[in-house]
């Protein structure tokens, strides 16, 4: 009863206080997170609130220049936007082009060679705030009320702590759930959750249980070399005593994953972790005029719509040929968003562009499929319409992806390495032609859409929630508690991962 009102009484001071709007810091960010992060500020905007970004003098995607509603907080950093292209390209090279062809010795020596790099701009970038008199004072000035991050980037969990600010977190994964176990406490027992990356599913034999673990146990002991033990002497060093940086980003209030149960596989939870998967989620909008006379030229047969994502704009001249002759042979029209030459072997039935509507083209009732390089992103937009999809992954999280969508019955993927003009014209004519994937995508849509207020929506109630009802101090994180016992259970699980997963619950039941 006591609790309940007290409840009440936060509640109706959270009623007042919302009226004024709070003050929002926004950490950097870069490429489809910042693109993620766009629609959630804007809806904070629009419910009142002021919105600052950080913003680094370097960056890919974020540009301080472009006209927009929020307020930018820019940052010197010793880097130029060539050495972050290059280190991107560096990565894309690495995984398109020489990764399925080395052993796992060679590809683990290549690796950590770019997070090392990852880590040594990661840095750079950091210092450009903390080590900025001026950027410190104006942050502490600033009178925030919270501090909103996507933790690609380190140092957020540090100037919270500094600012003495709420924290919420908004991220797709960490690599094999390392910052989610190993700071939030989420439970992740590995009899039965995959770890991001390791192209599992929720439905492992022994062997793979086994590689799941050996996959968990590895990557924890990497990241924590090259990622925890910099970032915990940097630190350290600033704050002047022993700091833990996974107990800094563990005090964040809320965890916003960008997955749902379209997407995902079930999983052990905690009350903190909030799934708003497909925030960026539109409906479609009519298309340009041209486009449309183009996709309404396509009859019955239909159109499908192709992009390898924002970061891939051309492939090489030998790919490019292959893929259009597996296009050309095509009953369907097809829109390829491409921006190298034009291939010789190019079809009439298809057309390339600089930029395609993705989003309007895929709410398009002639769309029968989507061909998609696997980024959550674009997975998302198919799922939101109910298009099935033909995955060509390239890199990160994009092979891990589209083994979800695969598992789920809505997809078909082809190796970018491997493919033929045959086996990538075979695949999108599986996904059109066998009835089965349009009726899974559409089960996946209606799940996506069967919730009680939108991904965006609910990612600004939590953090509305998180500075108005000042939980910070203590209101929701009870479950902190509830989860380091569960993170107890997830190492016992270890030893029950040869258990089937029925037994393995009726254990946890007791
Ligand atoms: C940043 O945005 C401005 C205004 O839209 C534009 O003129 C400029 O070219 C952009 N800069 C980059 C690097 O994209
Ligand atoms: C893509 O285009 C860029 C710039 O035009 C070029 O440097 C790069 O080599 C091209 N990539 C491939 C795979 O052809
Ligand atoms: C498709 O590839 C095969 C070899 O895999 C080749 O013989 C054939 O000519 C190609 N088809 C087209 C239309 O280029």
């Amino acid at each position: 009863m006591e609790l309940r009102l007290s409840v009440c009484v936060l509640l109706l001071l959270c009623a007042v206080k919302s009226s004024n709007g709070g003050k929002i810091l926004v950490w950097y960010t870069e490429a489809s997170h910042w693109i993620n992060m766009k629609p959630v500020l804007e809806t904070l905007v629009d419910r009142g609130h002021q919105v600052t970004v950080l913003i680094p003098s370097a960056s890919m995607f974020m540009n301080s220049s472009e006209p927009s509603r929020f307020q930018y907080e820019p940052f010197d950093v010793d880097i130029s936007v060539k050495d972050l292209e290059r280190l991107f390209q560096d990565v894309l090279h690495f995984s398109l082009y020489e990764m399925d062809f080395m052993n796992p010795y060679e590809i683990s020596v290549k690796f950590f060679d770019l997070m090392k790099n990852n880590m040594k701009i990661s840095v750079k970038f950091l210092d450009g705030v903390v080590k900025s008199k001026p950027i410190m004072k104006k942050l502490k000035e600033g009178n925030y009320d919270l501090l909103f991050a996507d933790p690609i980037y380190p140092g957020y969990d540090l100037i919270a702590d500094i600012l003495g600010l709420p924290l919420v977190l908004s991220l797709r994964f960490s690599i094999a759930h390392n910052l989610e176990r190993m700071c939030g406490q989420l439970p992740a027992p590995p009899s039965f959750v995959p770890a991001v990356m390791s192209k599992l599913t929720d439905k492992m034999d022994f062997s793979e249980r086994l590689s799941n673990v050996l996959f968990y146990t590895s990557q924890d002991f990497l990241i924590r070399q090259f990622m925890w033990k910099p970032i915990d002497e940097y630190y350290s060093e600033i704050k002047g005593t022993p700091t833990s940086a996974c107990e800094l980003v563990g005090k964040a209030d809320i965890w916003l994953l960008r997955t749902y149960w379209d997407f995902d596989f079930p999983r052990p939870l905690l009350p903190n972790f909030k799934f708003v998967g497909g925030i960026h989620c539109k409906p479609a909008k009519p298309l340009p005029e041209e486009i449309e006379k183009f996709v309404q030229s396509s009859g019955d047969a239909g159109i499908v719509v192709f992009s390898l994502g924002s970061m891939v704009k051309n492939v090489s001249t030998e790919k490019a040929n292959m893929i259009a002759a597996a296009l050309a042979q095509l009953p369907q029209k097809v829109l390829w968003r491409y921006s190298g030459q034009k291939p010789q072997t190019l079809g009439s039935n298809t057309r390339i562009y600089d930029w395609i509507p993705q989003n309007d083209l895929l709410g398009h009732a002639k769309t029968k499929a989507f061909i998609t390089h696997g980024g959550t992103n674009g997975i998302y937009e198919a799922i939101y319409h109910g298009v099935p999809m033909v995955g060509i992954p390239m890199f990160g999280d994009q092979p891990d992806n589209m083994v979800h969508m695969e598992a789920k019955g809505a997809a078909v993927s082809v190796k970018f390495n491997f493919m033929t003009n045959e086996s990538l014209r075979d695949a999108v004519n599986t996904v059109i032609n066998d009835k089965s994937y349009k009726e899974n995508v559409m089960r996946l849509s209606k799940i996506h859409h069967d919730r009680p207020m939108s991904p965006r929506d609910e990612a600004v109630f939590w953090i509305d929630f998180s500075f108005l009802c000042c939980f910070h101090q203590g209101f929701l994180r009870e479950c902190a508690f509830v989860g380091e016992h569960l993170g107890a259970f997830s190492c016992i699980s270890v030893f029950l991962l040869f258990l089937p997963q029925t037994v393995y619950f009726y254990l946890i039941g007791f």
